[in-house]
């Protein structure tokens, strides 16, 4: 890998100082709000971090793997079945060598999946081979206000949180539905900042390339 871009902003310096040379998981799964994981896959890429994308097939509806391998400068998974042949399971490999996963958006659908250790997409499988007492895994929902209030999602949330997910957010905003409520994402520098809080709380810890 080359030398990390000059950061251009306080915001960016501050982001290098907790992530450069650490490698990251990006789960996307297929939510509006996917476009928004562009921006964050690049700032992380920009301050020096290594970024892995994942996506389900969800998630390639709304954007392309082609537009995240060309943000990250490396291989995008969306399928579990792929690369078997070389004998080495890149969900167990992955999975041993990043320092956080983060997964914006997190689908409604997702989040049911995690609560109840599914793991029949790429991403989940990723994050089934994780030992999150080693590994912060953050989980950004993204929904509709109908999809954040059904009792399913809020259980789903505590049964998530009791297993040692954290979350960022969602806010209370616009939606793509077009009306103002609760399960908005988070902003990308929302996002960043808590990626750079989780891993500047394990510096002492060696990065993992
Ligand atoms: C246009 C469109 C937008 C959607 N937006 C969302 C969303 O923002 N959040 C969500 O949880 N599901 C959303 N869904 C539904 C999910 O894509 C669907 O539940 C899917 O099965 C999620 O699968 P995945 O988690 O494997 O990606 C949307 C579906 C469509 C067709």
């Amino acid at each position: 890998m080359g030398t990390p871009a000059q950061p251009s902003s306080e915001a960016q310096r501050t982001l290098a100082s907790s992530v450069c040379g650490r490698h990251i998981l990006v789960g996307i799964t297929g939510g509006i709000a996917a476009y928004k994981a562009c921006t964050a896959v690049s700032r992380l890429v920009q301050a020096g971090a290594t970024v892995t994308v994942a996506m389900t097939q969800g998630a390639t509806k709304f954007v392309t793997p082609l537009t995240f391998a060309a943000l990250s400068g490396r291989t995008v998974y969306s399928d579990p079945w792929d690369h078997v042949e070389a004998g080495d399971p890149q969900h167990v490999n992955l999975g041993a060598m990043i320092d956080l996963a983060v997964i914006c958006p997190c689908s409604m659908d997702c989040l049911a999946r995690l609560a109840t250790g599914r793991c029949d997409d790429i991403v989940t499988l990723i994050l089934a081979t994780i030992d999150r007492s080693k590994t912060p895994v953050l989980l950004v929902p993204s929904m509709n206000a109908a999809m954040w209030g059904q009792p399913s999602t809020q259980r789903n949330l505590a049964t998530l949180a009791a297993d040692g997910f954290a979350f960022i957010g969602p806010e209370a905003g616009w939606q793509a539905c077009r009306t103002l409520g609760m399960g908005r994402m988070s902003e990308p520098e929302a996002i960043l900042s808590t990626i750079a809080e989780r891993l500047s709380t394990r510096r002492g810890d060696t990065p993992r390339a």
